[in-house]
């Protein structure tokens, strides 16, 4: 499809006050990764001619996780207009008439249930029958506060009225905005400098562009679109709400590649989980970001997994803990309240009971017993645990990193093991054993004699 160039401007500087936190509203994160990064991701296979993102002062982190987006500042944040106003300074020159872009696609940085697809729609239908302002339009069960659509003959929308400032009439239109407009480049400027602040907030509104448009006799249109991907987020509840939803969308996204979620309303995914074919999901599992999945590894109920990778054929948990830097992999077994950081189990290892195992390397076929614990923190430094192929780690062994222990070796249990391992030896690190014949009889004489 030959497709019109396009800038994307999304709007991230508002204080998102009704959020009430100390953190810029969109760097909360929905499935795992913050509001924006949905966003980006569903404008990123449409490929803008450039991407311009609004930020507010002190933002910096969210400069960084849109990088390499560019970013300005709109200080102090006079409203959307105002926004698209800052956004449109530095991309100015490369606008319609003098330069290649057509259009000027406007996001609001809190709606991340938006599909790439239905962005495509929105473009598609531009291109169709181009207006000066094509209006993403939205039909929520509660249109609340969303700015209203007021109609004009032919199909055509007059104005904006947000929903703080309509009239009962307008008010009882179910049709609103949904935070998402193409603008005719050639039209943006002298639109968006025409603003002015005379509303109850005392903002530049964006969407009074749409009245000033239809008044220099030019078609603005609505194209109406999903309303369940433009929920726009301005509450704690409002985030729930785009989790929920996420969720399922994630849920249903996995379960369609082969991927059995044996209660899926009871398992937690993020944006970038990754399956292989016929993993079975017990109930009661959450998968913070960064987790790989192989085919037909078993997860079992109330484990909790991230930054890591389960190969195929594994079985994990129940109450397993996975932190970042877990590698397990083919036909690993990692059973109840094990807790495994930054470390790799080779193919067919096991700690089926009980154990700790974090800055350290585990030979494939390797057993570690019940209860063992790599000691890893001397209170200063982490340090890491060698253990070779097919070693025995005997139950409730404590292993005092640096420690290597190498291949075939057979530690015995109860031992706290601090240096070096040979290949194939047998380590014992414990107390011994002292038998006294008869003493506990002694004992018990004595001590009723005492009593009685
Ligand atoms: C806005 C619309 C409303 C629409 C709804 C859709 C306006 C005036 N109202 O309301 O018609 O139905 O979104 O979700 O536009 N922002 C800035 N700079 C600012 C102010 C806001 O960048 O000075 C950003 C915010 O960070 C946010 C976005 O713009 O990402 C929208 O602002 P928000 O305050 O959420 O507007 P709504 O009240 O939701
Ligand atoms: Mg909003």
């Amino acid at each position: 499809m030959s497709q019109s160039r396009f800038a994307a401007i999304i709007l991230a500087a508002g204080n998102g006050t009704r959020m009430k936190s100390a953190i810029p509203k969109v760097m909360h994160p929905v499935a795992g990764q913050p509001m924006i990064a949905h966003l980006q991701q569903a404008l990123e296979p449409l490929r803008p001619a450039a991407t311009v993102v609004v930020i507010g002062p002190e933002m910096d982190e969210v400069a960084r996780t849109v990088a390499p987006a560019e970013t300005v500042i709109q200080d102090p944040p006079l409203g959307t207009g105002d926004a698209v106003r800052t956004a449109l300074r530095t991309l100015e020159g490369r606008l319609a008439p003098r330069g290649g872009i057509d259009e000027v696609l406007v996001l609001y940085g809190d709606t991340p249930l938006l599909r790439g697809e239905t962005l495509v729609r929105l473009l598609a239908e531009q291109q169709r029958a181009p207006a000066a302002i094509l209006l993403a339009g939205m039909r929520p069960a509660d249109p609340g506060p969303y700015g209203r659509l007021i109609p004009a003959p032919e199909g055509a929308i007059q104005r904006i009225v947000e929903g703080a400032d309509a009239t009962p009439e307008e008010y009882a239109i179910g049709l609103v905005w949904g935070g998402l407009m193409l603008i005719r480049a050639s039209h943006v400027l002298e639109l968006v400098e025409a603003l002015d602040r005379n509303n109850a907030k005392s903002e530049f509104y964006l969407t009074a562009i749409v009245g000033l448009a239809t008044h220099k006799g030019l078609q603005c249109r609505a194209l109406e679109l999903p309303a369940e991907e433009m929920i726009g987020i301005n509450t704690r509840a409002e985030l729930a709400e785009a989790e929920a939803l996420m969720q399922w969308r994630l849920r249903r996204a996995a379960m369609d590649s082969g991927v059995t979620l044996v209660a899926p309303e009871t398992v937690y995914l993020s944006a970038d989980t990754r399956f292989g074919h016929d993993v079975i999901v017990e109930p009661n599992v959450s998968f913070g970001p960064g987790v790989t999945v192989g085919e037909g590894a078993r997860i079992c109920s109330f484990s909790y997994f991230e930054g890591a990778s389960i190969g195929a054929g594994a079985r994990v948990g129940p109450f397993a803990r996975l932190r970042p830097g877990a590698v397990l992999e083919d036909e690993v077994h990692v059973g109840n309240f094990v807790e495994v950081k930054a470390a790799r189990l080779g193919a067919g290892a096991k700690a089926n009971h009980l154990s700790y195992i974090g800055d350290a390397e585990v030979g494939a076929r390797t057993n570690i017993g019940a209860g063992t614990i790599t000691c890893n923190y001397d209170g200063f430094n982490k340090h890491r645990t060698t253990i070779g192929e097919a070693v025995f780690i005997g139950s409730n062994t404590a292993l005092v990193a640096p420690v290597t222990i190498g291949d075939g070796a057979y530690i015995a249990a109860g031992s706290v093991v601090t240096r070096e391992v040979p290949a194939d030896a047998l380590t014992i690190a414990r107390g011994q054993q002292v038998d006294k014949e008869g003493r506990a009889a002694e004992i018990r004489e004595r001590l009723r004699g005492k009593n009685g």
